[in-house]
């Protein structure tokens, strides 16, 4: 190292002491050239004309010079403040220039496979309202079992019940036993972290306000009480059908029959919401627990409500949130969700993939992922709340603590 470095050093001085010497030999040189030789120029040379004479010189000419000296001097004195001025402005603008075309990439990704997207639109919904798409599912060993219909939630509350970090990890690695696909590198996907960020960018800029998601869900739910159960409904009509035959069987109106003495589909607002979407893909079920929590619900075959899925099993849920303090950490925690690596109830220890119904998480960048750009949204902030109203929230949880 030290004898590199002495080498490096001595060369270092050798060339400077070369091009020291090499200047002075070139200034002596042109110096002796430059002298004027005896009796030159008394007269003009022959290959060389005059010049202006001094009347021009001292008039148009100098005029002209100081002119655009002057004029130098307001670019930079007046110019270069006026910039500076705008620089603040200019930057902040740019922010909204990479803002529009971040969401704008996001979009194209977005948008059907025909459209050149990644078809995420098929399966959630144009504008990410929700949709459903056909799924094939396999046994263990990848052997054909069914073929379902399977309901993507809505997006356009997504970032209502989960922050970007855990949205960004359902894009990373997908959701393997359902029909969303990895799409991030680390998953096995084709997407880059920059891509992931832009879908998300685009996510965040179709999010409806808490305001009206639950103007929405208190609609359906209100139509949702107005149901009557299945089997009594059909029994009624069967009833009401029995004896026509031709023309008055295939003009028989099935919202005539009177139904009103049959008992109500859902026995309570918990149980309605917790099944919300179930029979009409409302969102796609997004409002819903039981898309995670029961078997077969997203494709319509769902199993005794709670008894399992991505979701853990929520019968004997009294267990984990024991009493009355028990009763309100549960309502806590299906407010705000869960967090990676944070305990919750008696027990247990959250992923981050329970997602939050009453508080809206914060809008927060990932520094540590690189992303710029986005700023928070004005809307949707926690203090609105989120997807469904705290008393909603408790009606669901006495529902779920009703499970057997
Ligand atoms: C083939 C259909 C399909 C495609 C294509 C698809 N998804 Fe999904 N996605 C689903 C389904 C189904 C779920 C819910 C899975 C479940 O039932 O747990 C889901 C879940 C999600 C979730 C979690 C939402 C929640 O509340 O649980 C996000 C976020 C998401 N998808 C974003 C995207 C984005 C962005 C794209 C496009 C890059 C995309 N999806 C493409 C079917 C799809
Ligand atoms: C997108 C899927 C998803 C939806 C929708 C969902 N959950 Fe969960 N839930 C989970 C997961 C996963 C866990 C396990 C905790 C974790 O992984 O962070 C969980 C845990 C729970 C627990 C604690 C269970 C225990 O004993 O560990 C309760 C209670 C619960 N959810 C209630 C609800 C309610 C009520 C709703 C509807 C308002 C709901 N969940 C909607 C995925 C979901």
């Amino acid at each position: 190292m030290i004898v590199a470095a002495v080498t490096q050093t001595s060369i270092g001085i050798l060339l400077v002491g070369i091009a020291f010497l090499v200047a002075i030999v070139w200034a002596a040189v042109n110096l002796r050239q430059g002298r004027a030789e005896v009796g030159s120029e008394i007269e003009l040379a022959p290959n060389r004309k005059p010049y202006l004479p001094d009347e021009e010189l001292e008039g148009r000419k100098l005029d002209r010079t100081l002119t655009f000296g002057l004029l130098g001097l307001f670019v930079l004195g007046i110019g270069l403040p006026l910039y500076w001025l705008q620089e603040p402005a200019r930057q902040s603008n740019e922010v909204g220039n990479i803002k529009r075309k971040f969401v704008d990439r996001g979009a194209e990704m977005f948008a059907p496979t025909a459209d050149g997207g990644y078809n995420c639109a098929f399966c959630h919904g144009t504008n990410g309202v929700g949709g459903v798409t056909t799924y094939t599912i396999t046994d263990s060993e990848g052997r054909f079992v069914k073929e379902v219909q399977w309901q993507g939630p809505a997006l356009n509350t997504v970032l209502m019940r989960y922050t970007r970090d855990e949205v960004r990890y359902v894009l990373e690695y997908g959701r393997p036993f359902s029909p969303m696909p990895a799409w991030g590198t680390k998953g096995g996907g084709p997407l880059t972290e920059q891509k992931l960020q832009n879908l998300i960018d685009y996510i965040q800029s179709i999010q409806i306000t808490p305001k009206r998601a639950q103007a929405e869900v208190a609609k359906q739910l209100t139509k949702m009480m107005e149901e009557k159960e299945d089997a009594c409904v059909e029994a009624k009509t069967e009833a009401a059908q029995a004896g026509l035959t031709g023309d008055a069987l295939t003009n028989f109106d099935a919202s005539s029959v009177d139904v009103s003495s049959c008992p109500p589909k859902w026995k309570s607002q918990g149980e309605a919401l917790f099944n919300m979407g179930y029979d009409d893909g409302f969102a796609g079920g997004a409002y819903s627990c039981g898309r995670c929590h029961t078997a077969g619900w997203s494709y319509g075959e769902k199993e005794a409500d709670g008894s399992g899925a991505m979701g853990p099993n929520l019968r004997d849920i009294e267990e984990n949130f024991p009493g009355l303090v028990g009763y309100e950490q549960q309502v806590d925690f299906v407010c705000t969700g869960s967090a990676e690596g944070v305990r919750y109830g008696r027990s247990s220890m959250g992923t981050g993939r329970m997602p939050g119904f009453c508080i809206t998480p914060e809008t927060k960048l990932n520094d540590s992922n690189g992303e710029v750009g986005i700023e928070p949204k004005e809307a949707g902030l926690a203090e609105d709340g989120a997807m469904l109203t705290q008393d909603q929230v408790r009606a669901i949880v006495e529902y779920e603590r009703s499970l057997r």
